[in-house]
């Protein structure tokens, strides 16, 4: 019995020191990168009912990785991307963060498009020092998590107003009356909903009635039927864009025929094949339109299409923009230092990015203006732009 325990024992102890010996060796290899790289991290969902907004991401942090390395790389480095898919889930989010900056070692992590997956990730970021950034989470929480995490957009209490604005003043919709479906268990839909509400009814406007759904659910008759009956001008719908697209089809189902109305969540190539029709004549408000004439956003259309056969949505633009702050603040930071990349991601000033402007404010957010965007035989087309 006695010798039995001490195999056992040593046994353990044996396969410990060898599991630690690879770790060296994988770490060796990976942590950190090689001398010759700089490791870059990006959690995004890649699959999944929100899918577009992992694989647009990260189809612009790559086209501004290759342009940056066939420009000469970085501090003498070439920079390498590693991307996990986190699936859309906030467990996922959190394991892709914590392989990310203790295993591979990145010196900053880009991610996540949806706040609550952001939300995730950023604590771990801020506890292990490694900066992250946002291209696209708008919830306030994001960026209040701690001084590591940033975001290069603007938030949901701008954002809110934008749409109360648009729903009160646009020509032809001039809303007094409300009705909100939100998504109760995202905390980008629960946000910006209340952000809305309280704008639109300080506006003048009344909200008829509130409504909820889940992620993921099939049938929105209940509530599609109780908004019917408040007799809306305007529905406003803070979700993203598999369910605004359903919800869009089950409305003019159940004839309501009002304009609908969303907030970035929307964007997606995939809202127009979903709803098709049943969006024309909705809006919603974005980071950025394809139909802007500038020079700087037409080339990146070009470039992008010519690389994916796709054109980029705000959430390619804004990861292309992501890549490039982080790059700036790293060739600054002269390190990969942590705190010294965040440091000079805080002194970010007039970037020009290709989604506009991007000047990082005190609290680590973006100032910049929002767009507003109508869906017109399946595709986004600009109406106009409201500035902050
Ligand atoms: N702003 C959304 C959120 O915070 C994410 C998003 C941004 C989605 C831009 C689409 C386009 O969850």
């Amino acid at each position: 019995m006695k010798s039995l325990n001490f195999d056992f024992l040593q046994r353990i102890k044996i396969t410990g020191l060898l599991t630690l010996a690879s770790l060296v060796v994988l770490s060796g290899c990976q942590g950190g990168g090689g001398e010759d790289e700089i490791l870059i991290g990006h959690f995004g969902s890649m699959t999944g009912s929100e899918a577009t907004f992992g694989t647009s991401t990260d189809h612009g942090i790559k086209m501004a990785v290759e342009e940056l390395n066939a420009s000469g790389g970085l501090l003498g480095k070439k920079v390498r991307l590693i991307t996990y898919d986190d699936k859309g889930d906030a467990r996922e989010a959190g394991t892709a963060v914590t392989r990310l900056v203790t295993k591979d070692g990145v010196a900053a992590v880009i991610g996540e498009v949806a706040s609550g997956l952001s939300l995730a990730g950023a604590p771990i970021c801020q506890e292990n020092s490694v900066p992250m950034v946002s291209p696209s989470s708008t919830n306030p929480k994001v960026t209040k998590i701690g001084d590591m995490i940033f975001r290069v957009c603007f938030i949901d209490p701008f954002q809110g107003t934008v749409c109360a604005k648009f729903a009160r003043e646009h020509e032809g919709l001039t809303a007094s009356k409300a009705a909100i479906l939100t998504d109760q268990a995202s905390p980008y839909s629960v946000g910006l909903q209340e952000e809305f509400e309280k704008a639109f009814v300080a506006m003048g406007g009344t909200v008829v009635t509130k409504q909820t759904y889940q992620a993921g659910d099939q049938d929105f008759s209940a509530q599609l039927t109780s908004i019917r009956g408040s007799e809306p001008d305007v529905v406003f719908i803070p979700g993203y864009y598999t369910d605004a697209g359903n919800i869009a089809l089950q409305a003019r189902k159940l004839g309501l025929t009002v304009p609908l109305l969303g907030g970035d969540g929307w964007d997606s190539v995939k809202l127009g094949e979903i709803a098709g029709e049943a969006m024309d004549g909705c809006f919603y408000s974005n980071h950025y339109s394809q139909d802007d004439p500038a020079p700087r956003v037409q080339e990146f259309i070009k470039k992008y299409t010519e690389l994916h056969k796709q054109t980029p949505d705000a959430l390619a633009a804004l990861g292309y923009d992501t890549a490039r702050v982080v790059f700036e603040a790293i060739q600054r930071a002269g390190s990969t230092d942590g705190p010294a990349i965040a440091a000079e991601l805080a002194k970010t000033k007039d970037f020009d990015g290709v989604t506009g402007k991007i000047s990082i404010d005190a609290e680590r957010n973006a100032i910049k203006p929002a767009v507003i965007l109508e869906m017109q035989g399946g595709k986004p087309k600009f109406v106009t732009t409201i500035a902050p």
